[in-house]
């Protein structure tokens, strides 16, 4: 009974510790187990079937709300599946949000010497 009540208080607490604070760990997990990356890249910068995603990606509310409700009927090749709750929890997509805010924007082209002098025109 001790022995229960233990793994109760510790899923209980590891819950509440997701809830209260998205992984970015656990969302890119889950950005590459369910697939994001195959269309969106592994840095979320998009790939001839998907869109670029990252740097500034949208909130997580805003993701969720796009992948539980895509449009089968977008004329695309690769049209996005959607994810309902059961496939991606709100905890799950606020993950992969944390995930893709967590990417950095690139370099600016200046800050790379042998790159700076490929100018058009120089
Ligand atoms: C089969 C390819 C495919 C997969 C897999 C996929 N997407 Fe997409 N996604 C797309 C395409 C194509 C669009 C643009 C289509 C549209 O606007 O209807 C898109 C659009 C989006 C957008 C909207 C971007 C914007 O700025 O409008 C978000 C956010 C997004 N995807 C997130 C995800 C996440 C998170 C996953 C994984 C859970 C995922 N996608 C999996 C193809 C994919």
């Amino acid at each position: 009974m001790a022995r229960l009540l233990v793994i109760g208080f510790v899923l209980g607490a590891t819950a509440i510790a997701s809830a209260a604070e998205p992984s970015v760990k656990r969302g890119r997990d889950l950005y590459m187990n369910v697939g994001c990356y195959l269309c969106h890249g592994t840095e979320g910068q998009g790939s001839g079937a998907g869109l670029k995603l990252t740097p500034d990606p949208l909130p997580a509310e805003a993701i969720a709300n796009f992948i539980r409700n895509t449009d089968p009927t977008t004329p695309s090749f690769a049209a996005m599946p959607s994810y309902s709750e059961k496939v991606l929890s709100d905890a799950d997509v606020a993950d992969i949000a944390a995930f893709l805010a967590s990417i950095p924007a690139p370099k600016s082209p200046d800050s790379i010497p042998a790159l700076k002098d490929l100018k058009p025109g120089k």
